[in-house]
């Protein structure tokens, strides 16, 4: 690059190639954003609407103007005044709306029309189920990655493909599991949850367990053994232990896995997995009767 010409396209190619290996992989916008400006703007248009209306109600525009969640603890916040009540909201109408779907479908579309999870607005679409909804059995696992993202299909990338041949080994496919996420759109970049978007998913999920009121429950990772089964344990310690999940009609059987893209970076451990298939089958075969 020089002082008078623009970046050249092997500078543009180098610094895509920096932005990829520091987890930037997705365009947001193709402008940039001044959000201290926007937010500055939005609360004095509050303030005037206020002032000549104070019967007026809240405009959506403000609120579509800030974050719908709160930031990661120890992050400061864009907006301190307004990071702790909207995650509080934004959980509450992720209940109504989940409480509200009576099938999977309806589901689906409230979740489509959910707009008070900030993830929304970075993913490029939603992902909501794989497989059979009449199985018995049922995954979750964390969050799309990058091939889900772009396909709206979970479990497509490698480590889904790692998990299509963990079904195979006990005999099962795609048309005998239902396969979801606790959050159904990409974070950014691959990045792990925020406690307040886990928070603010878990509505939906749990309602999506509920309508499918699978026989058994397989979670996919710490992340999801934690926030589905509320265990503390680490996944290595929690993996492979039955527990139950009260479901409206029954009470599910529910087992922590360790996490196919984690066996991918440990292939050591896909010993421990083995065994957790193993015992799934077990239960089951015993159950069908074919013990
Ligand atoms: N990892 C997950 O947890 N879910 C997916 O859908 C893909 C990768």
């Amino acid at each position: 690059m020089t002082d008078h010409d623009g970046p050249t396209r092997g500078d543009a190619i180098e610094i895509l190639r920096w932005y990829a290996e520091m987890g930037i992989d997705a365009v947001v916008d193709a402008t940039p954003h001044d959000r201290f400006a926007e937010h500055r703007a939005a609360l004095s248009l509050r303030e005037a609407g206020s002032a000549s209306n104070p019967q007026a109600p809240a405009r959506p525009a403000l609120t579509a103007a800030r974050p719908a969640v709160a930031p990661v603890s120890g992050a400061p916040s864009l907006f301190p005044d307004a990071a702790a009540g909207s995650t509080t909201e934004a959980a509450q109408s992720a209940r109504e709306a989940a409480a509200s779907a009576r099938t999977l479908d309806e589901l689906r579309a409230a979740l489509e029309s959910f707009d008070s999870c900030a993830l929304r607005a970075t993913a490029t679409r939603l992902v909501f189920a794989d497989g059979n909804p009449a199985a018995d059995i049922m995954a979750v696992g964390e969050a799309p990655g990058a091939d889900e993202d772009r396909s709206g299909v979970p479990f497509v990338g490698r480590s889904g493909q790692l998990f299509d041949r963990m079904l195979k080994a006990i005999g099962l496919d795609r048309t005998q599991v239902y396969i979801a996420n606790v959050i159904p759109w990409r974070p950014p970049g691959n990045r792990t949850p925020t406690p307040q978007e886990i928070a603010i998913c878990l509505p939906f999920i749990a309602r999506q367990i509920e309508l499918v009121g699978p026989r058994y429950l397989l979670c996919l990772g710490g992340s999801a053994a934690q926030t589905l089964l509320g265990t503390k344990d680490g996944i290595l310690r929690a993996r492979g232990r039955w527990s139950d999940y009260a479901l409206p009609s029954h009470t599910a059987r529910a087992m922590p896995m360790l996490h196919p893209a984690y066996l991918l970076r440990q292939p050591a451990h896909k010993k421990l997995a083995w065994r957790d298939l193993l015992a799934l089958k077990l239960v089951r075969d015993a159950a069908m009767g074919n013990g």
